[in-house]
């Protein structure tokens, strides 16, 4: 490099932005061009110019040369190297650019910008004057010790290196010929050192600091071969492989890599998996294969692109938890408290885990149970799965089922195919690294199926406790036990599991809350956290127990308490705004007038110069708005041909309004409403039984057949949502019997069961959803099948209280709960139903 020194630089240099590489002086680099100024430099510079000093450029790194030409230039950086193009190649694939190889051979500073289109020129002074050093006396002061110290260490390091390889004697002679003010730049662009480093050695114009910012370095990589020649000792056959240098050059392209840690350790690879292997406490099987693999390994050659896949799959067998695991807490007082600390009611749940741990207590292998449990969305499912293995001190691994539809994601690929892996049960063993955590299996309600099998079907092993002990997957091709694990699933609807699979789970119902649940939950949960997430303290917010009631009655309508949290984020947001405003909520006077009964309540915020801010009656309507749901009941009723059901939906109870019409026609029933087969039976169920029994009830005007000379229309809102289940059954009749004899269903009745042809009523699931549904409504009287009195046991007390339930067997009796003074009593004098 001696030769450059006598080059002299143009004073006006063009310039190529660089950002993902540091071109020293004394080294060669290559670098990628593709953006518009940097291909216009190429262009009309390299490729047009003819004299050698029009192949010099200036390289300034750490600058992003912007995408268009239009766009600003960034602002430069101040040091840069002026480089020497010796290439330049270009291509069109993936899009039109130049590779240049561009040799480093001074440094320059960038004094002044001259021009930016259609590439930057700037005027420039050059910094590295290279004779200046060799005439010196370089042994001289702390500069000469310095270089002498830079010196030997890059001899040392040469020494440590294979000096069979041309390339690295070449190196070694060159060291001595090359000026020793030459050497960290050289040395620095050669070792492995990232792009901030080579910056800083470019930064250091003053050759004192340029020798002590690149001696670090160097006694850096020195360190780390010692490391790894320490290592390659037990193997010295390795040697030979210790360095990869690539061929071609004194100073190749890209720095070559002295310490290849990865490339390099496959030597000592086999033996270190050999260990882990005997290490991981496999059972015997498992051991077998691995031995075997661990063989065929050896003798693999490693170019062979089976040697990583056996590589990777012994590396997997050694991670996974064989005989790892953790010490369940089995102090069951502690559990319940931790437990109730986390979740409000939803005692049964809590119940079943304890007892697990009860029982756990006095068996230590008892097998793991496999829970699921089915509720509507927001009842906390997923987030007690969480607390139950915090709980039991275990660790915790979510999988979420919802759209799973290959049954290899569960299972795993064989290892026969390119990319194979293990499936999620595995994958999820290795990544909690115990063979007793609690995994929850969200969302099994929601597998699907496709072509490539049914991730449900490949479930079914994963679950029964019977089998799971030798769950096979098909990547590890060895039985793994899964008993000690404890596996939740949770689903919103049993219904569309398939029945082998909820066969083998312990089906757990979280019915939705009532109103006085939720109060709690928000006030002992919700609340707190979600002051805690707007960074808001109770001191500066208040939601009293009347607002909440509020919310969960005219905002909300669900089962769980998603959107109540949501609602209260919402005021949380509000109130943010106003505390960070240092405002009061003085809004009381606006609202004064609007609505005087509020007087007393306004009174309290009306002058609340201080925190907390009270949310109250008031102030809610004005953070959420006009109420969402008002009860309406009492107004709907009004005609004859309309009845109060109760639905069971997966976001919990419902009540639901039953129309009917009827119109001159044929005899014909019309259902609309996206009703199921099953409905639609119900429907005709109801019409044949009515008739059969029109005349005990005088519902036929005249002649025998109600029906006769009328079509009857039945609807069953809301439209758009398809609706299935023999439950609404007695609705149906109630509402038609209603229709025909032209009386007034009872506004606040409510009612639900399957009924026969016979005129029985059966009994019918999701009850405690349905009456809860009725008593949010605030309906009083709610009729069920007398088999379902049972259900009611679930039901707080004093949800019980507030209604009057009426337990029926036979179609008489709903009707005589539904009317007024009972259906047949008032047949006396029967309102005749109008003419059609
Ligand atoms: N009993 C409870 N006590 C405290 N917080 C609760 C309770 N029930 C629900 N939550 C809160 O409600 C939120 C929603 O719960 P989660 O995500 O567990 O619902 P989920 O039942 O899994 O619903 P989905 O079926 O939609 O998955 C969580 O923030 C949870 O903390
Ligand atoms: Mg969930």
């Amino acid at each position: 490099m001696s030769s450059n020194s006598g080059i002299q630089i143009p004073t006006r240099l063009p310039l190529l932005c660089t950002h993902d590489g540091v071109l020293l002086p004394g080294s060669t680099m290559r670098i990628s061009v593709d953006t518009a100024r940097n291909m216009q430099l190429v262009k009309s510079r390299l490729l047009k110019g003819t004299s050698l000093k029009s192949t010099i450029i200036g390289i300034v790194p750490n600058t992003r040369d912007p995408e268009h030409d239009s766009d600003e230039l960034p602002s430069l950086h101040s040091i840069g190297t002026a480089g020497l193009a010796v290439q330049v190649v270009g291509s069109n694939w993936p899009k039109p650019h130049y590779t240049l190889l561009i040799t480093g051979l001074c440094r320059f500073r960038v004094t002044q910008l001259l021009r930016e289109r259609p590439f930057p020129v700037a005027e420039v002074e050059q910094l590295d004057k290279l004779e200046q050093y060799t005439e010196g006396d370089p042994a001289d002061g702390e500069l000469g010790e310095l270089s002498q110290r830079f010196y030997q260490a890059a001899v040392q390091l040469v020494g440590m290196l294979d000096m069979s390889v041309p390339v690295v004697a070449k190196l070694r002679r060159l060291l001595d010929s090359l000026p020793k003010e030459t050497l960290p730049d050289v040395l620095a662009s050669m070792i492995r050192t990232s792009n901030k480093e080579k910056l800083q050695v470019l930064d250091a114009v003053d050759l004192e600091e340029r020798f002590k910012k690149a001696l670090p370095l160097l006694t850096r990589q020195i360190e780390g071969l010692k490391l790894l020649q320490k290592t390659r000792k037990l193997r010295p056959d390795d040697d030979k492989r210790v360095l990869a240098i690539r061929k071609g050059g004194v100073f190749p392209g890209r720095q070559f890599s002295l310490d290849e840690e990865a490339e390099d350790e496959d030597g000592d690879d086999t033996a270190l998996l050999e260990k882990k292997v005997k290490a991981a406490a496999m059972p015997e099987a498992a051991l077998r294969v691995c031995l075997k693999e661990l063989r065929r390994l050896k003798k693999m050659p490693q170019s062979m692109p089976e040697y990583a896949l056996t590589r990777n799959y012994l590396e997997m067998m050694v991670e996974l938890p064989w005989s790892k695991s953790t010490k369940d807490c089995l102090d069951i007082r502690a559990a319940r408290v931790l437990l109730d600390n986390d979740h409000y009611a939803m005692e049964k749940l809590k119940r079943r885990v304890l007892e697990y741990l009860a029982v756990r207590q006095l068996k230590s292998t008892l097998k793991g149970p496999i829970l699921c449990f089915v509720g509507p969305p927001g009842v906390g499912k997923t987030s007690v799965g969480r607390s139950i293995a915090r709980t039991l001190g275990r660790e915790f691994h979510r999988i979420a089922l919802g759209g799973v539809c290959d049954q290899s994601d569960i299972r795993g690929h064989r290892r026969t195919y390119v990319g194979s892996m293990p499936g999620r049960i595995i994958n999820g063993l290795k990544t909690v690294g115990v063979n007793n955590p609690v995994f929850l299996l969200d969302e099994v309600d929601k597998l699907g199926k496709s072509l490539q099998g049914d991730p449900a079907a490949a479930l079914l092993e994963v679950l029964d406790p019977e089998q799971n002990h030798s769950f096979t997957d098909h990547y590890l091709n060895v039985p793994f036990d899964l008993s000690q694990v404890l596996f939740i699933a949770t689903a919103n609807t049993t219904a569309t599991i398939p029945p082998a699979l909820l066969d083998r789970m312990e089906v757990l119902q979280v019915p939705g809350y009532i109103q006085e649940e939720k109060v709690e939950i928000a006030h002992r949960h919700l609340i707190p956290h979600q002051l805690e997430q707007h960074g808001l303290t109770p001191q500066q917010l208040q939601i009293p127990q009347d607002t909440t009631q509020e919310i969960i009655s005219k905002y909300t309508r669900e089962a769980g308490v998603r959107s109540l949290e949501r609602k209260i984020g919402a005021i949380c947001r509000a109130v943010a705004v106003k505390v960070a405003e240092g405002h009061k909520v003085s809004r009381a006077e606006q609202h004064a007038d609007e609505n005087t009964e509020n007087k007393a309540e306004d009174s309290g915020i009306a002058a609340p110069p201080e925190m907390p801010i009270v949310v109250d009656h008031i102030a809610l309507k004005d953070i959420l708005g006009p109420p969402l749901f008002e009860i309406e009941v009492s107004e709907r009723l009004t005609l004859p041909g309309v009845a109060i059901g109760l639905a069971w939906t997966p976001m919990g109870g419902e009540i639901m309004f039953v129309e009917a019409s009827r119109m001159d026609g044929e005899g014909q029933l019309t259902l609309t409403g996206q009703l199921g087969d099953v409905m639609k039976e119900s429907a005709h169920l109801a019409i044949s039984w009515l008739r059969s029994n029109a005349k005990t009830y005088l519902l036929s005007n005249g002649s025998t057949d109600p029906l006769e000379g009328t079509d009857i229309h039945l609807h069953f809102p809301a439209g758009a949502v398809t609706k299935d289940g023999p439950s609404a059954g007695v609705t149906i009749v109630t509402c038609l019997a209603s229709l025909l004899s032209g009386r007034l269903v009872r506004s606040d009745v409510a009612m639900t069961g399957e009924i026969t042809l016979r005129g029985l009523v059966l009994p019918v699931g999701g009850i405690k959803d349905k009456v809860l549904a009725a008593h949010r409504a605030n309906l009083k009287r709610v009729i069920i099948p007398k088999r379902n009195e049972k259900d009611l046991e679930e039901i707080p007390a004093h949800v019980r209280a507030d209604l009057d339930f009426v337990f029926a067997s036979t179609l008489d009796e709903v009707l005589n709960a539904a009317f007024d003074g009972g259906f047949p009593s008032a047949v006396s004098h029967p309102q005749v139903v109008s003419k059609l």
